[in-house]
């Protein structure tokens, strides 16, 4: 190999390892599947991507099987898998990227547009001024977190339920109160101390939701998403949907994805 190749090789694996080291390529993704289905009852799986076959594993009782990838940069990784057990067969897309890496962009994107506190209540302890504004000490003002999180000089396309906007530009915004643009959870000394079990718990709720079961409407109508006035967010017409469970309950996959959020 000619020196130049040498060379070019090096800044090659330079750039990927710089790549990797800040986050430019999609972290790992663990897939996990349990059998639970019985004792005595083994589970035959057998997972594919559109480029790699895993292979059919029995699963005894008990006992699982994991694997872990790389998404694409290009985010379109799919792995599908099939389950067999005393002559039953289902199949279904057990990670789909553009699906998947958009469910913490989801979340941000819906407690941008429907935080469940929308109005965040605040008293001034003394004098001060705000924007020209005089406002003396003892002044009771309610923040309205809604009308920010919509504000047209920040946000672009409203109202569109965008999630990507979480992927590109708004990447790094984060909720804990420091970024004023998105603060569904409040700000300051009395920001919501749920903060850190919410951004926990809600993703693994709606992964395990949307893994989980089919989702529809009845009678396939639009969800109706106005909101009825209040000091906390409800919907004007109560959500109807219909679930069908994609697996026997018995039989369950849990993807661990890299989050967004900070620890
Ligand atoms: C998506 C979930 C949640 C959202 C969007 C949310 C939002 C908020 C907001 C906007 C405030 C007012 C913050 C401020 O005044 O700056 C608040 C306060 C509070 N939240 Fe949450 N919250 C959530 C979940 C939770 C959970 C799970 C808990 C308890 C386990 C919790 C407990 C509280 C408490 C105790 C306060 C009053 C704090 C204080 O006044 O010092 N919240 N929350």
């Amino acid at each position: 190999m000619n020196p130049l190749s040498v060379t070019c090789l090096l800044h090659l694996l330079l750039l990927l390892v710089v790549a990797d080291a800040f986050s430019l390529f999609p972290k790992k993704t663990h897939v996990q599947i349990n059998n639970d289905l019985g004792s005595g009852i083994d589970l035959t799986v057998h997972c594919k991507s559109k480029d790699d076959d895993l292979g059919e594993r029995h699963l005894g009782y008990h006992n699982n099987f994991d694997f872990g990838f790389r998404p694409s940069i290009f985010q379109n990784t799919l792995f599908f898998c099939s389950f067999q057990w005393n002559g039953l067969f289902h199949r279904f897309d057990i990670y789909v990227q553009i699906r998947d890496s958009l469910l913490c962009p989801v979340i941000k994107e819906t407690l941008r547009l429907y935080p469940p506190a929308p109005l965040v209540p605040r008293e001034t302890i003394e004098d001060c001024t705000v924007a020209g504004f005089h406002v003396p000490s003892g002044t009771r003002l309610l923040v309205n977190l809604r009308k920010l999180q919509r504000d047209p000089n920040v946000w672009d396309k409203l109202p569109d339920f965008m999630p990507e906007r979480f992927l590109s530009d708004r990447a790094n915004i984060d909720m804990r109160g420091q970024d004023f643009e998105l603060i569904p959870f409040g700000s300051g000394r009395r920001i919501c101390p749920g903060i850190t079990f919410s951004l926990r718990v809600l993703p693994l709720v709606l992964a395990r939701l949307l893994h989980g079961f089919e989702w529809g409407t009845v009678g396939d109508k639009a969800i109706d998403m106005s909101e009825s006035p209040g000091l906390t967010n409800h919907k004007a017409t109560p959500l109807e949907v219909t679930l069908s469970p994609k697996l026997p309950s018995m039989i369950s996959a849990s993807i661990k994805m890299h989050t967004t959020y900070n620890q």
